[in-house]
């Protein structure tokens, strides 16, 4: 069986050859043009005069489009039409699309941009949350508040409480590929658009609405993308909108793609946080209530923002239970780059929000965090043996080569993790809090926590990676190292998994079977490097029985899938590899019928498996039963469709089931600091990650590993910088730092957990694209544990925690 494979990505050898394609290399047709944008140089104004003779002027220069020569909408807002391709007498931020340069070449479209000569009244910007909050610059009018229980009586009554604030930064996307489309006219006014895109659909809706024609007139491919990370979700229609209208306007192919300082000036990023907390606990940590306000950082237009500080509330919990929480959201309207979604969503910041609660309440009883996290964990429901619920029949769990969690050993790469054994082990009974007959606990939203995992996952990962001993260790090199300190931390991941748009729950496949045999796979689900098509591919050849060869893995297409919802949420593998089942079972169960007529057997008899169908005693290739199946008139293609059951959720309310099922992972991450500089690094990481069953352990631990270091880069070393002009002034990898390989963990042990989703999941496994993300919170929380090490005040670390803020840090605790 395929499935459950650590089969490498499909394209992994195109990738590392460079033979992959990506819509820059796509050769194109004899006159392609190339298009750049002339951007906004102040954050805030009026355009009183506009020449753009001098860009006419230029060599190479074919068109120079503005507001005025576009057919349609002049609109590519993926939520309220609140963002004009091309300024309309008014611009809102530094890097926003003024006018529209056709050129021969790429630079000298770009060139010829710059000679414009505009001029602005100048209004002054809104850029901080300050200016938001004084001038009440609000998407949705005002703050948006969730409750559960009452918070102020629970403060009121508590033994303790403490408050404070976390400034927590964006970060920058930094997909390898930078955004690019290629618009190609078709007869008749049609247009085909590639498109590096996590959401086709919406290209194909935007170029529609831009030209002022239906949907049908345009069709929307995207092979794969080098990275979206969230970034690709709405921020690519600009691109595909204005190609399709410079395509339109000339008759000739029209690319553009975004150098990098182009890249970072004019898209969107993830938001910026400030997060206000008053806790209330007890001498053991147990908290009472907690009120959060979130002041949320959004730009200029909407975007996505409303959903994004939304799932920021849903993860004020992560995995703790709060007995009473009140959530404040203030969407604040500034004149900076539109914030857009990022790994997470939102709810990297929201759960960024509690643990750092959670080490503060802590710090202020003297105890290891740990502790206090375990004190206020979900309960597991009684009866129910966490994240092990029986498995379908089929379920693919004997599969060789496939070694799960630290109790596995033999051929598993990260064995020192399960061998380091139980030294150190303090005596921490699963469930940690005592079991309360009554129910079920539920979140801050009213859903029930029915598949909570996170005290047998702890207990796991705390064995594994040695933690008590560790920590005693941290403390005893402290206490002789005057300069270098240490710090560790544990930190769990409890990540909701669908779209809180319920609608967008759905998804749609496409498969052939070839009269030879050989399959042709499609989805709604676009491939960004997270190896989407390989899980899905691997769905299809289990469903036939057939090697992994016989199927084509083929771009997505508005023209084979339509109406589909972005790649987003990691809910592709959740929803794509169930419409190809939908639509692989559909076939099978055709073909099955059409041979057990013929040998007078039962259809459900009619196996398909190694490559073989055996039906009535004879046996045949796939292909032999295709061909006689093509021979006998048998349908050979199907569309699949499925939607999540279960989810509903009622946003006014704050209330509901907003998630299918949740997703776990717990990190524990050891660094070091140097208390005359503020420089640090991570040392070492060892994690546990639930992807359920996993479709694909490679895969998985890929997207674990790379979640947990992109997780870091934005809490240690991604600083985005605007000076007091609106003007994005780290807009480069020379003054905007990524983690470099040589930032990756020195020990670096993942390991993922054995366990089946309790809910009907593609063969049970778990979405896994965004939770391990959070796993980051861990390296952050290790550096507020070194600087604690300093001094006694509370180290109230913001992120990014750069070298100057942990120096910072360091003199502040020290007093
Ligand atoms: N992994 C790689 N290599 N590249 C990416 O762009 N995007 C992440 C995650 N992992 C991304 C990635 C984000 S933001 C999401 S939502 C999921 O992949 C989307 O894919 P999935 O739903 O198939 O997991
Ligand atoms: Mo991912 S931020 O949902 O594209």
């Amino acid at each position: 069986m395929s499935v459950a494979k650590p089969l490498p990505h499909d394209a992994a050898r195109l990738h590392v050859t460079g033979a992959a394609r990506y819509v820059d290399d796509i050769p194109v047709p004899a006159g392609c043009l190339s298009l750049a944008f002339g951007l906004s140089s102040v954050a805030r104004g009026r355009i009183v005069a506009m020449d753009l003779d001098p860009v006419r002027a230029a060599p190479g220069v074919v068109a120079v489009l503005t507001a005025e020569d576009i057919p349609g909408d002049n609109d590519v807002s993926p939520s309220i039409h609140d963002e004009p391709l091309l300024a309309e007498g008014e611009v809102f931020y530094i890097g926003q699309p003024v006018f529209a340069v056709v050129a021969e070449t790429h630079l000298a479209a770009r060139k010829a941009a710059r000679l414009a000569k505009i001029e602005y009244q100048e209004l002054p910007p809104l850029l901080t949350v300050d200016d938001a909050l004084e001038a009440e610059s609000y998407f949705e009018g005002g703050p948006v508040t969730w409750a559960i229980g009452d918070v102020a009586a629970a403060l009121d009554g508590a033994a303790h409480v403490i408050d404070g604030t976390l400034e927590m930064g964006g970060q920058e996307h930094f997909y390898l590929e930078g955004q690019a489309a290629l618009a190609l006219p078709q007869e008749g006014g049609d247009m085909v658009v590639h498109s590096s895109t996590q959401h086709p659909t919406e290209i194909q809706h935007k170029v529609a609405e831009t030209l002022g024609v239906p949907m049908h007139a345009v069709r929307v491919e995207t092979r794969r993308m080098g990275g979206g990370f969230g970034g690709k979700e709405s921020q690519g229609n600009a691109l595909a909108c204005i190609c399709a209208v410079a395509a339109a306007a000339t008759g000739k192919p029209c690319k553009m793609r975004y150098d990098r300082d182009d890249d970072m000036t004019i898209t969107g990023k993830r938001h910026d946080f400030r997060i206000a907390y008053r806790v209330g606990f007890d001498g053991d940590g147990r908290i009472a209530g907690v009120d959060f306000t979130h002041y949320v950082r959004c730009g200029w237009s909407m975007d996505l923002s409303l959903p994004v500080a939304d799932r920021a509330m849903l993860h004020s919990d992560n995995a703790y239970h709060l007995p009473a929480c009140r959530i404040e959201s203030h969407r604040l309207k500034t004149n900076t780059q539109s914030a857009t979604a990022y790994r997470g969503f939102g709810g990297p910041q929201g759960m960024l929000g509690i643990e750092r609660v959670v080490d503060h309440v802590a710090h202020a009883l003297g105890k290891d965090p740990l502790e206090v996290r375990r004190v206020n964990y979900y309960r597991e429901m009684a009866g129910v043996d966490g994240g092990s619920a029986p498995a379908p029949a089929a379920h693919p769990r004997d599969i060789s080569g496939q070694k799960k969690g630290p109790e596995l050993d033999g051929a598993d790469p990260h064995r020192d993790m399960a061998s380091r054994g139980s030294a150190g082990a303090v005596d921490e009974a699963p469930g940690g809090l005592a079991a309360d007959p009554d129910g079920v606990q539920v979140t801050p939203y009213h859903m029930p926590v029915e598949d909570f995992i996170l005290h047998e996952m702890t207990d796991a990962l705390v064995t594994a990676s040695d933690y008590h001993a560790r920590r005693a260790a941290v403390a005893e090199w402290n206490a002789t190292n005057p300069v270098l300190k240490r710090g560790i931390a544990f930190a769990p991941v409890k990540f909701g998994i669908s779209f809180t748009l319920t609608h967008l729950n759905q998804a749609g496949a496409l498969v052939h079977v070839y009269q030879d045999g050989s399959i042709h796979m499609n989805h709604g689900g676009t491939e960004m490097g997270q190896g989407l098509f390989q899980k899905v591919a691997q769905v299809a050849a289990a469903r036939f029985g057939v090697p992994l060869e016989m199927v084509k893995i083929t771009a997505t297409d508005t023209g084979k899938v339509p109406n589909t919802s972005a790649t987003a949420a990691s809910s592709g593998s959740d929803l794509n590899g169930m419409a190809v089942k939908i639509a692989c079972d559909t076939i099978r169960d055709r073909m099955a019928e059409f041979l057990a007529e013929e040998h007078q057997a039962a259809a459900a008899d009619v196996v398909f498996a190694d490559g073989q169908v055996s039906v009535g005693g004879a046996s045949y290739t796939f292909a032999e039963a295709a061909q006689k199946c093509y021979a006998g008139r048998v349908g050979l293609s199907a569309t699949g469709f499925y939607k999540t059951p279960k989810v509903t959720w009622d946003r006014s309310q704050g209330r509901g089931r907003p998630f299918f099922y949740f997703a776990y992972g717990a990190a524990v991450t050891e660094v070091v600091i140097d208390t005359l500089t503020g420089e640090n690094r991570i040392l070492r990481a060892d994690i546990l990650h639930d992807a359920g069953t996993s479709l694909n352990p490679a895969l998985d631990i890929g997207q674990i590993e790379g979640g947990y270091v992109q997780g870091a880069g934005w809490l240690t070393t991604e600083e985005l910088v605007w000076n007091d002009k609106g003007l994005l002034t780290t807009h480069a990898p020379s003054t905007y730092k990524i983690p470099a390989c040589s930032d990756r963990p020195g020990v670096f042990n993942v390991a993922l957990w054995d366990g089946a989703n309790r809910e009907e999941t593609i063969y049970r496994s778990k979405a896994v694209g965004e939770p391990p993300f959070m796993l980051g919170i861990s390296a952050l929380m290790a550096l507020s544990d070194a600087v604690a090490s300093c001094g006694a005040d509370y180290p109230a670390l913001d992120a990014p925690a750069t070298a100057e803020r942990v120096l910072a840090a360091v003199n502040r605790v020290r007093g």
